[in-house]
């Protein structure tokens, strides 16, 4: 069997397990991220969700093959010929915005099921994805994103300081990190 095809949660497993022994030697692609398994346990359908940050489509991909989407909004300043490929068979349920994710936000509806930020990665793009982005989720919805992590000092300060300041709690589980929101 093709490594892309092993079930989800096999991969989850394998990845758990190297990322517990400091071998991080797998490929982003070859697991779903914790958020969308978050969002997934809802058992919610018809989901309409956003991702910042696209790049290859491979978090996208495992969104669109594991959540039920009626929408994915995916923003990048921008498209590779073959990412949009890539997520080609989901041509009804996505909608490509090729933005700054700070002027894509205007195209974006409300009452969004989730919002996964994993766009620039430097303190003041993810504060402003969080500050644009976090008042379009609906109520029970997940706000979350990537790179939690040492790695990544300031997505950890911009999620830390807009958590603090609005008393949120803080989920996190490998490099994801996320919001229930209330
Ligand atoms: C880490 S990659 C995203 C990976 C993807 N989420 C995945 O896991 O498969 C980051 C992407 O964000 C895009 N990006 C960086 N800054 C951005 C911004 N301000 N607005 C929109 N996209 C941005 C880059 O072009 C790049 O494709």
């Amino acid at each position: 069997m093709e490594f892309e095809n092993v079930p989800y949660y096999i991969k989850n497993i394998i990845y758990e397990f190297y990322t517990k022994y400091g071998k991080r030697i797998l490929p982003t692609r070859t697991y779903i991220r914790a958020v969308t398994v978050v969002v997934e346990k809802t058992g919610k359908k018809d989901l309409n969700g956003v991702e910042i940050g696209v790049d290859h489509g491979f978090n996208a991909k495992t969104i669109l093959e594991n959540l039920s989407i009626k929408k994915l909004y995916l923003i990048d300043v921008k498209f590779k010929k073959k990412t949009i490929e890539r997520l080609s068979k989901y041509r009804n349920k996505t909608k490509f915005i090729e933005k700054y994710s700070d002027k894509a936000a205007a195209d974006v509806p409300n009452n969004l099921d989730f919002v996964y930020v994993d766009g620039g990665h430097d303190y003041n793009c993810v504060k402003k994805d969080i500050e644009l982005y976090y008042p379009k989720v609906k109520k029970g919805g997940i706000f979350g994103g990537h790179d939690f992590d040492a790695n990544h000092m300031d997505i950890c300060r911009a999620v830390f300081e807009f958590v603090q300041k609005n008393n949120l709690k803080l989920y996190g589980k490998n490099s994801d990190w996320w919001i229930v929101k209330g």
